[in-house]
């Protein structure tokens, strides 16, 4: 969704703003807009349609001095990419101007009002009537910023994430949140910086205030940072330490985030593990397992709630927690299951997965699992988000920052998290023999080295991708564990280069999408050596024999299918049940490659963004 940043302080505004855009851009990047009070006491605003590269070009020969400014990059919900509907908007006078990330569900109601009071409104968007209505409110009854904000979010229903310029008031930017990201850094200087997550601040402070729902932050140089509510409550900030170092930040030599995000999955996964998985790798200990066991072990059915990569990961969760603690499991898509009216029980485990931890739809799943009283647990990457704050408790998974918007090493993160939680359940709950356990956490640890040597394949992949990128379809099929492998690698492959992929169950296939088979259909079969092996050679018969063009998955040491693929990319043996770990990562590489090959831009695909924080 859209990304905000702010800035106050006694330094040049406009070159932290513009960084902090493009550390957000991620989050949206159809249009982007600055606001700056400048030296001479003007309030500057800049927009352009595009990219921020776009909106760095328009400010060139423009003034951009000043210290305090608030910038924004857009993912468009209301009204088409252009300057106009870019951020900031300014209110009728010229005075304020205001950027947001968020929907106003009663925008219309609200437009219709003002406009009947005679103001004219410059854009399409949802987000003006909210510096229309804050202006209106402090003409109309002769009140000052804060005191009108107030007034003005009362009014308001809907998602935001805002901060508010003052012409009258440059020592100062007001901020608000509800059910949208916004995080405050408290620089050591007396500067304030702001944006939706703390990627634009570490470089500058590590210390910041994630603000809760309700929240409205007044940023005022040379004042402590002061939270109120929308009466005028006061609250009290919570300062929390960030750790996220630059490298995290940067593509470290990279010609892309995600194949930086590609290759340090060895890295992250073992970070993920450190601390969790003891020295001699024969036990695992989670804080989350420890502290609700009686929850978690005695759970009548566990339901995993999330949305996109994350309810693939889920899938595979659901097949660790049926097999190893025979829980049952449902995986629900969050956007659904929050609008179903689902049975949910008082000792349900609903587990929440999220990468960014700020997905609405998964937020109001949550919601609607702790209001029927269901303990409700969050496997998250980004600290201090919404949903890890809205779970009773939960595994952050500890990849650090991802970037690149298609997902892909929160993806194995996730799922060696639900690995981990799964093994400690069962070993709990006594439904897996204690050698097993043993023998399954050291092969977890084992997973990062065999990653590294699938990472191998990436010059093996790298040739093959020109091969693919005449294709308009392409099926990937797999069984078991590898089923959702497959959905996941047709994901990533839609995502990032614009090609028509369908995941699908290898058995299934033969219930329809084999007519759609034919020499110009690349087929790629995850084929590792697992319990379903021989039965999936079966399914890449009836490919054969249909003219479709294989490209296989298969274990190191397999003699058997290059007899009937065209192409076989070889991988490292392990248990059934890490092969996802394994597989996804040549299925991400071929994504990569043939995007790279179409010319797309890999880091910031087309309609799609990273963080969707409106449903
Ligand atoms: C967006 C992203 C996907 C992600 C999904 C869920 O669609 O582009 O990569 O899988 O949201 O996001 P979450 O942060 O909840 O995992």
């Amino acid at each position: 969704m859209c990304g905000i940043v702010g800035y106050i302080g006694t330094k040049h505004a406009y070159p932290i703003l513009i960084k902090g855009l493009e550390r957000l851009e991620y989050r949206g990047y159809d249009s982007a807009g600055v606001a700056m009070i400048s030296e001479s006491g003007g309030l500057n605003v800049y927009k352009a349609k595009g990219k921020v590269s776009d909106l760095k070009a328009f400010c060139e020969e423009k003034d951009t001095t000043g210290c305090a400014g608030i910038a924004h990059t857009r993912w468009a919900t209301h009204g088409e990419p252009n300057s106009t509907n870019a951020h900031p908007h300014f209110s009728a006078s010229g005075r304020l101007a205001l950027i947001h990330n968020g929907i106003i569900e009663n925008y219309i109601t609200l437009k219709e009002k003002l406009v009947s009071r005679g103001i004219q409104f410059r854009s399409a968007t949802d987000s003006e009537v909210l510096v229309q209505l804050v202006e209106y409110i402090m003409q109309s009854n002769g009140i000052e910023l804060l005191e009108a904000v107030q007034v003005a979010l009362h009014q308001v229903i809907g998602a935001y994430a805002i901060a508010i310029l003052d012409r009258e008031h440059p020592d100062t930017i007001i901020c608000a949140r509800q059910s949208s990201p916004l995080v405050v850094g408290l620089g050591n200087d007396e500067a304030f910086y702001l944006a939706s997550d703390a990627s634009p601040i570490a470089e500058y402070t590590d210390k910041v205030v994630y603000l809760n729902d309700g929240d409205i932050a007044v940023l005022q140089l040379g004042q402590e940072l002061k939270v109120v509510n929308m009466d005028n409550e006061t609250q009290t900030p919570n300062v929390k330490q960030i750790d996220v170092t630059l490298g995290q930040l940067e593509k470290g030599g990279y010609p892309y985030f995600m194949l930086k995000e590609i290759f340090e999955q060895p890295s992250c996964l073992r970070d993920c593990m450190r601390g969790r998985i003891n020295v001699d790798a024969d036990r695992i200990t989670l804080s989350a397992v420890i502290d609700y066991r009686e929850k978690l072990v005695n759970a009548r059915r566990i339901i995993i709630v999330a949305c996109g990569t994350s309810w693939h990961a889920g899938l595979i969760g659901k097949q660790l927690f049926e097999s190893l603690c025979r829980i049952p499991v449902s995986v629900e898509y969050a956007s659904e299951f929050r609008y179903r009216d689902p049975v949910i029980y008082p000792d349900d485990v609903v587990i929440a997965i999220s990468q960014s931890g700020e997905t609405a739809d998964t937020l109001a799943a949550i919601e609607l699992a702790r209001k029927a009283g269901a303990f409700v647990f969050g496997v998250c990457n980004a600290i201090g988000a919404s949903i890890p704050r809205q779970t009773t408790t939960g595994v952050y998974i500890h990849v650090g920052p991802e970037i690149g918007v298609a997902s892909t090493k929160a993806f194995t993160g996730q799922v060696t998290v639900l690995s981990m939680l799964a093994l400690c359940i069962a070993n709990e709950r006594r439904t897996i023999h204690g050698d097993q356990y043993k023998e399954m956490v050291k092969e977890l640890t084992q997973i990062p080295a065999k990653m590294e040597l699938a990472l191998k394949t990436n010059e093996q992949i790298e040739r093959l991708a020109p091969i693919f990128t005449y294709a308009k379809n392409c099926l990937y099929l797999g069984r078991g564990y590898n089923y959702p492998v497959a959905l996941e690698g047709a994901l990533k492959l839609k995502e990032i280069s614009y090609i028509h992929a369908e995941g699908y169950p290898a058995a299934e296939m033969k219930h329809g999408p084999i007519a759609l088979i034919d020499s110009e259909m690349p087929v790629f079969v995850i084929a590792t050596r697992d319990r379903l092996y021989e039965k999936v050679i079966s399914n890449i018969q009836e490919v054969r024999a249909r003219g479709g063009r294989v490209t296989a998955l298969v274990t190191e040491g397999d003699t058997q299918i290059q007899k009937f693929a065209d192409h076989i990319i070889t991988l490292p043996d392990t248990m059934d049940c890490f092969q996802p770990l394994i597989a996804s990562i040549p299925l991400q590489l071929l994504a990569y490659h043939i995007a790279v090959c179409k010319g797309k831009d890999v880091d910031r695909p087309r309609n799609l963004a990273k963080s969707v924080t409106v449903e």
